[in-house]
């Protein structure tokens, strides 16, 4: 069959207020916009205002009144607490108007900000369409960040209320959510007015009186409430990631532009249809999951799989293709990482012959660069279509991708394909100017940016200037690297900045630097982020002592992980400080991390010819050796 992805991109191509007018049609509006665009503040550009929507009524009230009641909405698989619960729309519909009703009883209106520090639980999901219902706007916090991370995004998003569990469970252990957050309260400058904790049977918390209320408490006195007309740009949720210092950019979302881009998505890109499963395996924290796993497949109709659980060892790898098949999942959406995680433990692929995927349609990976290794692996083994696509947590959708539900392009391995509608991908030297087809350089949007992108950064509209929009007048600043084709393919390289990826969670070096560089042993430090087989990328820090110190090294590297891991939590995956005598500089001073990258790697390098002192390479060389790197 051939594609219809030139036709319908050629479309967006020659009128993209038309075309996303006509998505929005896919959506319910309390009133209609008055304008498709307004780019009068570009960069600042706003996607249908005077337009008013609720995205709750979108994703759950409209498929209760339109007959979807009964069909399942979502499904809670928790291999770790060895459970499954469902939830038809009505009964999610029902919960979340209820909870919705809780928060208001509570003080919490239109505007107010409401942080969400929860494990992969129903409450989760409930909480963030609850405040979508009443216009609070959420912030999900990944629960394996410390307590320190948690509350600098407390002190920038001055939540009225935060929403959290006693407990998560991971395959190693059970992680107490409740003392991490009254740490971060301790921490944070800005103090909620109230704290709902929802009670896990596995580890019950403790609640401070009158300032923490049971999820139980709340729900048996609530009422039920209708959802509130939203402007089309009020905002839906912030969302903090990781960018090249401590400081996490708070991503503002929108509510019109949000739905009818993920709406789109779900045919145009992930051609799943209403009433089928579509399952992505990540955590409620990430982008990931709020557009893929609660936004966009309640918006457009599909039951949603919420799982919570780990590729391997919970119990074994063989856990997707249970999961696949026992809830009929039509699509999966995952990180490359987890079928690294897969293969290691199944090389040949033997687990999957045990389950019935015949309903199995494609896999679709995101998150980090996919590997054609691990892509021809999953091809091979599930005989399914592997379709990797490119975005971000600024742009909620994928910019890059292989429209499925348009009919699939010929792959190539290591491109997620071709821009998609809405997307007019560019690549740039530094000057900004264009470059040939082949050659790296950073990849760029040209403005306006499609539906769903985000707004601004929370309270702080210069770093979102600064962030994306200066480098290139009139094109938004992705971060990658990399090139297009001569067929038009994109092939995403590295990034430009101090951001790395780990098992497809982004992670900023510049971060880990701040939490080494207070350590009061440490006189200078860099991280920097070395390849790893299962996770991709993990980071590892160089430290240079004070003057004096004598402490062995072991100890201090043990005292900087601990470290890293309690500023800025486990999923850093931060495990390795080296002690050298000296990093390697420019005559200018700049730490040369690239080449020592390089060199971890064991990669070809040459002298850089601005080195103030060659020697100590040899020294950062020597000691990543007697750590197993540098080979
Ligand atoms: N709450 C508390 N701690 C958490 C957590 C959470 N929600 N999620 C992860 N952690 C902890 C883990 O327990 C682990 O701690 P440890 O150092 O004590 O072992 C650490 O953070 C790193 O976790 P993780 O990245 O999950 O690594 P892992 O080694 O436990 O597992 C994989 C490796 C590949 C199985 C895992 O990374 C994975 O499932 N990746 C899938 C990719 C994914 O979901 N990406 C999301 C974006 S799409
Ligand atoms: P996040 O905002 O956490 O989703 O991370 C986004 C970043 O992950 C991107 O800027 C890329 O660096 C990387 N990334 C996401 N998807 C891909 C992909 N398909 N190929 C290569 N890199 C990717």
């Amino acid at each position: 069959m051939s594609s219809r992805y030139p036709e319908v991109y050629a479309a967006w191509q020659a009128s993209p207020e038309k075309f996303w007018a006509e998505q929005a049609e896919g959506i319910d509006w309390f009133r209609t916009w008055d304008r498709v665009l307004d780019s009068s503040r570009s960069p600042f550009d706003r996607w249908f205002p005077g337009g008013q929507v609720n995205t709750c009524y979108n994703a759950l009230d409209r498929h209760v009144d339109g007959g979807r009641g009964a069909q399942l909405a979502l499904i809670h698989d928790s291999p770790v607490t060895n459970s499954i619960s469902r939830l038809t729309y009505r009964a999610l519909r029902d919960l979340v108007a209820r909870f919705a009703g809780g928060l208001s009883a509570q003080g919490v209106t239109k505007g107010d900000r409401v942080i969400v520090y929860m494990p992969a639980v129903p409450e989760a999901v409930i909480t963030m369409l609850a405040c979508a219902r009443i216009g609070a706007v959420h912030s999900v916090v990944f629960g394996g960040f410390a307590a320190k991370e948690l509350a600098t995004r407390i002190d920038d998003c001055t939540p009225k209320l935060i929403v959290s569990a006693s407990c998560g469970i991971e395959p190693n252990r059970i992680v107490a959510y409740k003392p991490l957050l009254d740490e971060a309260i301790q921490l944070a400058r800005h103090k909620p007015d109230k704290v709902i904790v929802f009670q896990r049977d596995q580890q019950r918390a403790h609640l401070e009186k009158g300032r923490d209320l049971d999820w139980v408490d709340v729900m048996a006195a609530a009422q039920p409430v209708d959802c509130v007309p939203l402007g089309s740009n009020d905002p839906l949720y912030i969302l903090y990631t990781s960018g090249s210092t401590g400081r996490p950019k708070g991503v503002v979302r929108d509510n019109a532009g949000h739905m009818v881009a993920l709406k789109w998505s779900m045919s145009g890109v992930y051609g799943v249809d209403p009433g089928e499963c579509f399952w992505a395996a990540s955590d409620v924290g990430w982008v990931v999951g709020h557009s893929y796993i609660v936004y966009a497949p309640l918006l457009h109709g599909c039951t949603s799989v919420l799982f919570e659980g780990k590729p391997v060892g919970t119990p074994d790898a063989s856990v997707y293709w249970r999961v696949i098949s026992e809830h009929k999942v039509a699509a999966l959406f995952t990180a490359p990482t987890s079928f690294r995680a897969i293969r290691r433990e199944d090389p040949t692929g033997s687990l999957i012959g045990r389950y019935d995927l015949s309903g199995f349609r494609t896999l679709f990976l995101a998150g980090e660069r996919a590997d054609p290794d691990t892509v021809q692996w999953a091809e091979e083994k599930l005989r399914k279509p592997v379709i990797d696509h490119w975005w971000q947590t600024e742009t909620a959708w994928a910019m890059a991708a292989n429209c499925v539900g348009l009919g699939a392009l010929p792959v190539k391995y290591g491109s997620p394909t071709k821009p998609t509608p809405g997307n007019d991908i560019v690549v740039l030297d530094p000057a900004g100017q264009p470059v040939a087809a082949g050659t790296d350089g950073a990849i760029a949007v040209k403005l306006p940016l499609p539906p769903a992108s985000l707004l601004t950064l929370w309270n702080n509209d210069d770093g979102f200037l600064d962030a994306y929009m200066r480098d290139f007048p009139g094109f938004y600043k992705t971060g990658d690297a990399g090139h297009i084709d001569e067929d038009g393919y994109l092939y995403i390289m590295s990034r430009t900045d101090d951001v790395i990826n780990i098992a497809g969670h982004r992670l900023s070096t510049g971060a880990i630097e701040e939490v080494l560089a207070a350590h009061p042993d440490v006189a200078e430090c860099a991280v920097i982020g070395i390849k790893d087989a299962l996770k991709g990328q993990v980071p590892i820090g160089l430290v240079v002592l004070n003057a004096g110190i004598d402490k062995p090294a072991d100890q201090l590297s043990a005292e900087l992980v601990k470290e890293v891991r309690h500023k800025i939590g486990p999923v850093a995956a931060f495990k390795t400080a080296l002690v050298v005598s000296q990093l390697p500089k420019t005559r200018s001073g700049k730490i040369l991390r690239g080449t020592m990258r390089r060199i971890a790697d064991s990669e070809a390098w040459t002298m850089p010819a601005t080195i103030e002192d060659p020697a100590t390479l040899d020294i950062v060389t020597e000691a990543m050796r007697r750590a197993g790197l540098a080979l």
